[in-house]
C-alpha cells in the first residue's frame, strides 16, 4: 500500500483538536462508535472513502475503524480537502489519506487510484467517483465487492444512469435518499453552510441585496430559507412546476433566470445541471454581481464562458476571481465555482453530518452482515435504518415523542369507522 499523500504533518495536532471538537456535535456517531468497538461487525472489511475530508469525515472514519473496518481516504473534490484533517487522520488515527487541498485534476485522480489499490470489497462515495473509477479502469476490483454507498444527489443520479444501462456491476445503497439525510443535510445543512461560504467569501450584507437561488430541490430549499434570514430579496428560478409553485407559496419571487439575472446581487446554483448560468445570462447580469454554487460539480456555472468573456481577471480576496468584462462590468465567481460551502467554509455544520453518516456506517454493517448478496442496482436504504437514525438523533436532543394507542392503531387500520 502506499505511503499516505498529505500537505503537512505537522497539522495534525491544530486538526486533531478540531475532529474532537466537531465530535462534541455528533452524538449519534459517538453512540454507533460505542455500540460497534465492542462488536466489530466490519473486522478486517477493506473499505474506501472518497468523501470531503473534514472533521465530519474524520469521525465518520474513526467510527469505521472502531467497528473493524481496514479504511483508508481520499477526496471527492480537489478544493474541499482540510489539510490538518487528513494529517490528523494520518498522524493520530492511523487512517491513510491520500488528499491535498487545490490538487490538480491530475493528483485528484491519482489519489482515488491509489485508494483503489487498497482493493475494497466497500466503496463509500461522495459523487460515484470510486465506482465509476473501478467500472471504467478498475474492473478487476469488482468480482470480490459487497457493495458501495453513496452519499449525494449527483452520485445517486449518475449511479441510476450506470442501473439504467445495465452497466453496474454491484449494488450500491442511496445514502443520500434517507429521510434522515436529505431532509437535514441537503436543507439545513447545505442551506446554512452555503450561506456561511458566500459570506466568509465577500463579507458583503446580505439586508437588502437581491438574492437568487437557481433550483429549488432539497439545498435550493435550505439556501432560499438562510437568506431570507439574513434579509435578503430571495428570488427562486425552477425548471420543475411543482417545485416553481412550492417557492411561490414559501414567499419567494419566481421567474425565469434571464429576468433574475438581471437583478440579482448574488447568484447561487444548486441544481446539479451543466450550465444553468450561462453566456446569455452573464451578458445581462449587473455590475458586481457574485456567481456561486453549491452543486456537486463545477459545471452549473458556464466558467468557459464567462472567461472567454472576461478582458482580464484578478483575486481581490481568497475565494473571489473577479472577471472584467470588455463592457466595463465586474462579475466575481466564488471559489472556482466549486462548491461554494466546502471550498469557501467549512461544509455542513457537524450535528446535520451525524445523520448522513450514521446513515453510511449502519449501511456500511448492512452490506458486510448480510448473508445473501444485493442485486446489482441502486438500493434505497432499508427502512429501518433510517428510523433507527431519526430515534437515535431524537433521543440524543433529549426529546420524547408521543406513541399510538391501541384504539389509534386500530381506527387507523380501519375503513369502516367514518362519522
Ligand atoms: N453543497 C453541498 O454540500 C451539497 C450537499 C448535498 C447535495 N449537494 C448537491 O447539490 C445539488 C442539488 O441537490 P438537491 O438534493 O437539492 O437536488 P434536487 O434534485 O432535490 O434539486 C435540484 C433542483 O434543481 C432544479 N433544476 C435542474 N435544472 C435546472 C435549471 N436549469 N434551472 C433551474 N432549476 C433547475 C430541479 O428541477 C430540482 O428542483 C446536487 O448536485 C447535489 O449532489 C451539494
Amino acid at each position: 500500500m502506499s505511503e499516505p499523500d498529505i500537505l503537512d504533518p505537522a497539522l495534525a495536532e491544530a486538526g486533531c483538536k478540531r475532529v474532537e471538537w466537531a465530535l462534541q456535535e455528533m452524538p449519534v456517531l459517538r453512540e454507533l462508535q460505542q455500540r460497534f468497538s465492542r462488536k466489530r461487525p466490519l473486522q478486517g472489511v477493506r473499505l474506501s472513502g472518497c468523501l470531503h475530508i473534514t472533521t465530519e469525515t474524520a469521525n465518520l472514519a474513526r467510527t469505521l475503524k472502531a467497528a473493524g473496518a481496514d479504511m483508508v481516504l481520499c477526496a471527492s473534490n480537489p478544493l474541499s480537502t482540510q489539510d490538518d484533517v487528513a494529517a490528523a487522520l494520518v498522524e493520530r488515527y492511523e487512517i491513510p489519506v491520500f488528499a491535498i487541498r487545490g490538487a490538480s485534476t491530475e493528483l485528484y485522480y491519482q489519489h482515488i487510484n491509489t485508494a483503489l489499490d487498497h482493493r475494497p470489497v466497500i466503496t463509500m462515495d461522495d459523487g460515484a467517483d470510486l465506482v465509476s473509477e473501478i467500472h471504467k479502469s478498475r474492473p478487476d476490483l469488482i468480482g470480490d465487492m459487497l457493495g458501495g454507498t453513496e452519499e449525494t444527489t449527483t452520485g445517486v443520479i449518475r449511479l441510476r444512469a450506470m442501473a439504467k444501462e445495465g452497466a453496474l456491476r454491484f449494488p450500491v445503497i442511496a445514502v443520500n435518499d434517507a429521510m434522515t439525510k436529505h431532509l437535514f443535510d441537503n436543507r439545513y445543512g447545505t442551506g446554512q453552510s452555503t450561506l456561511d461560504g458566500v459570506i466568509r467569501a465577500t463579507n458583503i450584507l446580505l439586508a437588502g441585496k437581491t438574492f437568487t437561488v437557481v433550483g429549488y430541490g432539497w439545498c435550493g430549499r435550505g439556501i432560499a430559507m438562510r437568506a431570507k434570514g439574513h434579509g435578503a430579496s430571495v428570488v427562486v428560478t425552477e425548471v420543475d412546476p411543482l417545485r416553481a409553485l412550492e417557492a411561490a407559496m414559501d414567499g419567494f419571487r419566481v421567474m425565469p433566470l434571464l429576468e433574475a439575472a438581471a437583478l440579482s446581487d448574488f447568484i447561487v446554483t444548486a441544481t446539479g445541471d451543466k450550465h444553468v448560468v450561462d453566456s446569455i445570462h452573464l451578458e445581462v447580469m449587473k455590475d458586481g454581481c457574485v456567481l456561486a454554487n453549491s452543486g456537486h460539480f463545477n459545471v452549473e456555472i458556464n466558467i468557459p464562458a464567462l472567461e472567454a468573456m472576461a478582458v482580464s481577471r484578478q483575486r481581490p480576496r481568497e475565494s473571489v476571481d473577479e472577471y472584467r468584462l470588455a463592457d466595463g462590468r465586474r462579475l466575481c465567481l466564488l471559489a472556482e465555482g466549486r462548491l461554494v460551502n466546502l471550498a469557501a467554509a467549512e461544509g455542513h455544520p457537524s450535528a446535520v453530518m451525524d445523520m448522513s453518516f450514521a446513515n453510511q456506517v449502519l449501511c456500511a454493517v448492512y452490506l458486510a452482515t448480510r448473508s445473501e448478496a444485493l442485486e446489482n442496482r441502486v438500493h434505497d436504504v432499508p427502512e429501518d435504518i433510517d428510523r433507527e437514525v431519526a430515534r437515535l438523533k431524537l433521543a440524543a436532543m433529549h426529546m420524547d415523542i408521543d406513541e399510538l394507542t391501541a384504539e389509534q392503531v386500530r381506527y387507523l387500520s380501519s375503513w369502516q369507522e367514518g362519522t
